[in-house]
């Protein structure tokens, strides 16, 4: 029969007979491509079949336009003339929109017909979404073949994908989709129906599709010289739900030898292969009153069906059942019509179709992902090679930046990861990304997205990463994100991100330098704070300490200088004893333990902050540090490097902070405070709590303390007192109320502690409490004794008013007249700018100190000095 099928294919090829004339019949929900045709040329109507050809452009992304060459092929159909050719990538898939649950017959014809000149004959793979369909071995049929499948999608939309298997390059002349009934052609669960052959009994050349085949099923005629054929002109009943062209049943094979036997062989390649066979019968001979036609059909020597009578003039089919395991031993099959003993008649058969079984074993990915995936792709623009086809299987296959959960194959698998980073995204975040609902990893940094950080990616279950750094985005970033439990959030290199009425840092940036700027969740604007605290320090401190500060120091741009790059991680306690050198050298005490001085990886320096054991408060400080850095990345918050958690040992390993805290910068005692403000509120801003790293950058340290708001409207929390006596807020002392102004406060005296250097509480003064005290001093006008002595006057005076009012007004006993903390950042910055552009008496020392203000603005603050 393969025989018969390559010289039909051939002549139809290259003869090209139909003579159908054209009527116009309800085509719906065909779809008929004529590949590699310009769209400029497209559609246009067939003239034989009356079937409209559409470019395939709209239908695949990637490809070449190629045309066969004229010299080597003769062709006489037009779509065959046009093809698409595969160059680039190893899948390129076509997608198309299909019914859910309809039985499509799905076509794709190919012509090689030396399109690129190499006169070699492609051969590539066929994969219906994450399934092979079939080898196209173009080679071993002359360059020319079709190949069509019975399929039922189970999704929405179904790809066709061309998979490049060796050197050759893919292609494809036309692809063709045809609905069914459903009730026919039906095959077991996950599996398919590949189209063997298809023919009907007549001696002519003749190829039978649309319109004379409802569906467009191609029929090849079939003949055997041996065979005796029969025609009617009579019209037959083809009405059985299988409806096969009248010109197939209107003619039928006979042929008797001497056993009463008409035989019909053929091979298949595979012989594991179960197969399925589709017989049409109708009775086209007029049967006299002694006369009977009866026969047994028999498969590979076994009863298949019979004894057998076909009806007059009226089709009869049969049929394998969906679960057939029929196989051809040897991959040698062989159908029997065997006349029965009261016969009169040879057997007589039609029309018949032979198809094997595919297998089709994995599932899709979840239709829901790939439609949301779809969506982000387009939405973006992004074309990338390998986003084609199912975007999780096969595993070969996997789109890049992606990761699926793929735990067996009849489960559809399900995105986990989505890594768009440096994709040249625009645009807003995408709310499809809601419907990717397994996503545990969300990568969207370094791109130009705009607009606000959607609240929905809070209401991911499976989120655990979102990075969103180095975007453009804008607006309040979310409440419940924040507070969102095992979330690691980085929203770093965001200028106009909001954190609550204020900018999360007013920054513009210097040209030429792009540089990460602010991020975290809760602490934004409490980072700005510290950005402004380092400026504080560098202003004051460094100019205390000018005799001993050399040139070089410091001269890097800060922030282009990375943090810990380390993963954040659980270490064992083992591990931190040999990091640590078995605790060798202490760095200083802390209010929950000691801290250590260790390296992890053998060389980058770490603090390990080891919660002693008698502590009673130790361990829920201790989650509560871990939950918030653990989500928490920004240059002004002290970077967790990791934890080591065993019964009672807690540890917290930190990046080390050079240059200790600010207090003992400042005055070389212990511990320095923090500022804080909004969502989070710090509660123990203290001089001791922020630190410094080589370059005098500010970090806030010590989250213990730290307690989010649990959403936006809610603006003050009951709770226990805790803090550092004298940078607590009195108001907060006397009403248990904490709200964002009692950081306010806090950090008020750490301002007040920069300018005079004096301790917090000292019982000799006038007054011990340093707010009190100051506010004494300036009733007095005694500026002179407000600032630190070692600063020698060298600052404006304008500016130390305009420190101490605002430190003054953070003080104040009533936190409802207090600033908020963007207020306080906004203030801050201009009195620094009004300083560093100042002209400085002591020259030296002011291009100094300058140059270190204006480089620790770097990414913050517009340098006025140079
Ligand atoms: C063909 O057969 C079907 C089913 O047996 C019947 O319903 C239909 O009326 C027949 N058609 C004609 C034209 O006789
Ligand atoms: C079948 O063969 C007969 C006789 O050769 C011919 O008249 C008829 O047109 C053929 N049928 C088709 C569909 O070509
Ligand atoms: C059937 O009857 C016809 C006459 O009506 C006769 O010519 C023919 O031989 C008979 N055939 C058989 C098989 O008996
Ligand atoms: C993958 O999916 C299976 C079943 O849906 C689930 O049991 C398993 O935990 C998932 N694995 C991961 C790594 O998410
Ligand atoms: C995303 O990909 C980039 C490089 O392509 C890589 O550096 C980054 O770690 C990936 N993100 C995640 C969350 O794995
Ligand atoms: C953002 O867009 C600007 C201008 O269109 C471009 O220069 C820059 O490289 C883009 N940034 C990223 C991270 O894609
Ligand atoms: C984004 O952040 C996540 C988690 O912090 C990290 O794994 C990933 O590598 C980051 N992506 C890039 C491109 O740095
Ligand atoms: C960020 O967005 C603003 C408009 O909202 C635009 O003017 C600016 O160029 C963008 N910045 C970058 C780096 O793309
Ligand atoms: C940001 O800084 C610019 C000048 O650099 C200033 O005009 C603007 O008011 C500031 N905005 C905020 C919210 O601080």
């Amino acid at each position: 029969m393969g025989r018969y099928l390559h010289g039909v294919l051939c002549a139809f090829v290259f003869t090209f007979a139909l003579l159908h004339n054209v009527q116009a019949q309800d085509e719906k929900g065909f779809i008929t491509l004529d590949c590699g045709l310009l769209p400029d040329g497209s559609p246009y109507v067939d003239s034989s079949t009356g079937l409209t050809f559409t470019s395939d452009a709209s239908f695949v992304e990637s490809g070449k336009n190629g045309r066969v060459d004229k010299d080597s092929v003769r062709i006489v159909e037009k779509a065959l003339v046009t093809l698409r050719y595969f160059p680039d990538g190893e899948r390129n898939c076509y997608n198309l929109k299909v019914t859910q649950g309809t039985n499509y017959l799905i076509r794709a014809f190919f012509l090689y017909g030396n399109y690129d000149g190499f006169n070699t004959n492609p051969n590539f793979d066929l994969f219906l979404g994450p399934n092979k369909w079939t080898t196209v071995d173009l080679d071993a049929t002359a360059g020319v073949k079709y190949e069509e499948i019975i399929h039922m999608s189970r999704l929405s939309s179904l790809q066709i994908c061309l998979v490049k298997t060796g050197t050759t390059t893919p292609m494809i002349s036309t692809l063709e989709l045809r609905p069914l009934r459903s009730d026919i052609y039906i095959s077991s669960t996950g599996s398919s129906l590949k189209l063997l052959s298809r023919s009907y009994a007549n001696s002519s050349s003749r190829i039978l599709r649309y319109p004379d085949d409802v569906y467009d099923r191609w029929w090849l005629p079939l003949v055997d010289t041996k065979w005796n054929v029969v025609t009617t002109t009579l019209s037959v009943n083809t009405s059985n739900g299988y409806d096969p062209p009248q010109g197939a049943m209107t003619s039928a094979a006979t042929y008797v030898n001497d056993n009463g036997r008409l035989d019909i062989p053929w091979s298949l390649e595979d012989s594991t292969a179960r197969f399925h066979i589709y017989l049409h019968f109708a009775e086209i001979q007029t049967l006299l009153a002694n006369e009977t036609r009866e026969f047994n059909v028999l498969l590979n020597g076994k009863v298949f069906n019979g004894p057998y009578s076909p009806k007059k003039l009226k089709i009869d089919t049969m049929i394998t059942k969906p679960e057939s395991t029929l196989r051809c031993e040897r991959g040698i099959c062989l159908l029997q019509l065997v006349k029965t003993t009261k016969s009169t008649l040879p057997p007589l058969i039609n029309a018949m179709e032979t198809f094997t079984v595919v297998e089709f074993p994995q599932s899709e990915t979840n239709q829901d992902e790939v439609i949301a995936i779809k969506k982000i792709q387009s939405a973006y623009g992004l074309s990338r090679i390998s986003w084609q086809g199912d975007p999780c299987v096969p595993k070969k296959f996997l789109w890049a930046g992606l990761n699926c959960n793929n735990t067996d194959s009849s489960t559809p698998p399900t995105i986990t990861s989505l890594n768009l980073s440096s994709s040249g995204l625009t645009d807003i975040i995408m709310p499809a990304i809601l419907h990717l609902t397994n996503l545990q990893e969300l990568d969207l940094s370094n791109n130009n997205l705009t607009g606000a950080v959607p609240g929905f990616l809070a209401d991911m279950k499976s989120l655990l990463v979102i990075n969103l750094s180095g975007n453009n985005l804008s607006g309040q970033l979310p409440q419940k994100l924040l507070e969102k439990k095992g979330l690691k959030l980085n929203t770093e290199g965001n200028p106009k991100l909001l954190c609550t009425e204020g900018s999360c840092e007013n920054k513009s940036r210097e040209s030429g330098h792009p540089k990460k700027s602010i991020v975290v969740p809760v602490v934004a604007s409490v980072a700005s704070l510290f950005v402004v605290a380092t400026a504080l320090v560098l202003f004051f401190v460094l100019k205390r300490k000018k005799s001993s500060k050399t040139k070089e120091s410091g001269r890097t741009p800060r922030s282009s200088e990375p943090p810990i790059i380390t993963k954040k991680k659980k270490f064992t306690y083992e591990e931190v004893t040999e990091m640590t050198n078995n605790f060798e050298r202490i760095l200083g005490k802390g209010g929950f333990g000691m801290v250590y001085h260790g390296y992890v990886n053998g060389k980058e320096p770490v603090a390990v902050k080891v919660v002693s054991q008698a502590s009673n408060h130790g361990h829920k400080q201790f989650k509560a540090e871990v939950d918030l850095l653990l989500r928490v990345h920004h240059k002004n918050l002290v970077s967790l490097v990791g934890y080591c958690e065993k019964g009672n040992d807690l540890a917290l390993v930190y990046e080390y902070m050079a240059n200790g805290d600010l207090k003992e910068i400042l005055s070389g005692l212990e511990y320095l405070h923090k500022g804080c403000r909004p969502p989070i509120v710090h509660r123990d801003v203290k001089t001791a709590n922020i630190l410094l790293n080589e370059h005098f950058q500010a970090k806030l340290a010590d989250f213990g303390l730290s307690r989010s708001f649990s959403n936006e409207g809610e603006s003050h929390v009951s709770t226990v007192v805790a803090g550092t006596l004298g940078y607590l807020d009195p108001d907060y002392y006397n009403t248990n109320w904490l709200t964002e102004k009692s950081d306010v406060y806090s950090f008020g005296v750490v301002l007040l502690e920069i300018i005079t250097n004096l301790p917090v509480i000292d019982q000799s003064r006038e007054t011990p409490y340093i707010a009190e005290w100051v506010g004494l001093m300036v009733t007095k006008g005694d500026i002179r004794n407000i600032t630190d002595p070692s600063l020698n006057g060298d600052y404006h005076s304008d500016s130390v008013w305009r420190f101490v009012e605002l430190a003054m007004t953070c003080v104040n006993a009533s936190s409802a007249s207090r600033p908020t903390m963007s207020q306080v950042v906004v203030e801050l910055i201009q009195c620094l700018t009004f300083e560093n552009s100042r002209g400085g008496t002591s020259r030296d020392l002011d291009s100094k100190s300058s140059r270190q203000v204006s480089m620790t603005f770097g990414t913050d603050v517009n340098p006025t000095a140079r």
